[in-house]
């Protein structure tokens, strides 16, 4: 699916909608957001955490590489790539153990072999003043969630 996102208020609405077609349970679930520096990944996975019912701030997990939020109906945990260089460093972040949540992942083109492990890659690009969206499945399950997402 694919749409034009004229400002950061309708990324934020756009996360909103891929929230709402997600399960109940999103344990095991992988959500990649590509995209080049500035392209609004972060401006997603806050809007998306703070609707999952964060209250409060979502910083960048640039330097923790991972943030985790316990939330009353799930686990979310917010996850930037983008210092890490080869796929053998998930090891180290403990990947495998994050299995009990949705995992939402800035730069996941530092590990290519995530797509194969994924769900969904959400991929922003800059067009004029806003950013296209473009998300793709990456596996079953992925393709018959974006079916249901109905765009505000
Ligand atoms: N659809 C949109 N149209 C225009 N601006 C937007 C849109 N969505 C988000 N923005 C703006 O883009 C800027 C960068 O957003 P953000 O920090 O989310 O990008 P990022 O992809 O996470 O960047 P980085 O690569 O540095 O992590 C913010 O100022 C945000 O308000
Ligand atoms: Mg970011």
């Amino acid at each position: 699916m694919n749409l034009f996102l004229p400002d950061e208020a309708a990324t934020i609405e756009f996360a909103h909608c891929v929230l709402r077609a997600l399960p109940q349970d999103v344990a095991g679930w992988t959500l990649l957001l590509d995209g080049e520096l500035g392209a609004g990944k972060s401006t997603f996975a806050r809007a998306l955490i703070s609707a999952a019912g964060h209250e409060g701030p979502v910083p960048s997990p640039t330097y923790t590489l991972v943030e985790p939020y316990r939330l009353p109906r799930s686990t979310i945990y917010h996850i930037d790539l983008y210092r890490i260089s080869d796929e053998e460093e998930l090891r180290y972040l403990g990947w495998n153990e994050l299995d009990d949540g949705l995992r939402l992942v800035e730069w996941p083109d530092r590990a290519p072999g995530l797509s194969a492990r994924a769900d969904l890659v959400l991929t922003l690009a800059y067009e004029g003043s806003g950013r296209r969206a473009e998300l793709k499945a990456l596996s079953e399950r992925g393709g018959a969630l974006i079916e249901t997402i109905e765009p505000a």
